[in-house]
């Protein structure tokens, strides 16, 4: 059985889901990249392991793999224009309107996140026209606030 793209993206739009930004640094040029992307998971406790999936067409793709580290910034209920930035921007304006430090490895986090999580790549797998990063954290933070949730094909907020 296939399903048709729009089919399948009707479908698994009703799985709500929080929203991060998935970011790297290329080690050469010093170019942060990122993506807003909402196929990230905790995998692991022991060793403390993350999955980010990331279309392999995307300009992030090729700088996670350069410089084998990535980082996961969780978005706040407030953060729907970094959201849409990260979706929709050309890769170069992307970082220009949002402030960012770097923590262990070097991948830029967004000083806006609810929570982030820094890590190195631990394995990579074929996920069809997306790789999966297993990533093991090497640093993490996150603060008590409300997340940005996606769902069916539009953002939502969830205070409390
Ligand atoms: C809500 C939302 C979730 C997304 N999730 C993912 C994802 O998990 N993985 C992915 O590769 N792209 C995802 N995308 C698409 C990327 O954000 C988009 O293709 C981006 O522009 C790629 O940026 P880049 O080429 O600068 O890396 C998502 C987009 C939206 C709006």
């Amino acid at each position: 059985m296939s399903f048709e793209a729009a089919e399948f993206r009707r479908i698994l739009g009703h799985l709500a889901t929080g929203v991060a930004v998935v970011s790297s640094t290329d080690p050469e040029s010093g170019v942060p990249r990122g993506l807003t992307a909402n196929a990230v998971a905790s995998v692991s406790l022991d060793p403390p392991l993350v999955l980010a999936c990331v279309e392999h067409g995307a300009e992030t793709h090729e700088c996670i793999e350069r410089a084998g580290a990535f980082a996961i910034s969780i978005l706040g209920a407030d953060d729907e224009t970094i959201a849409r930035r990260f979706a929709d921007y050309p890769a170069d304006r992307k970082f220009a309107g949002a402030a960012y430090h770097t923590e262990v490895t070097g991948a830029p986090v967004l000083d806006e996140a609810l929570g982030w999580v820094d890590c190195r790549v631990w394995a990579t797998y074929d996920g069809g026209d997306h790789t999966i990063f297993v990533g093991e954290v090497v640093a993490g933070d996150a603060e008590d606030a409300s997340p940005l949730l996606y769902f069916r094909g539009g953002y939502g907020r969830m205070d409390r």
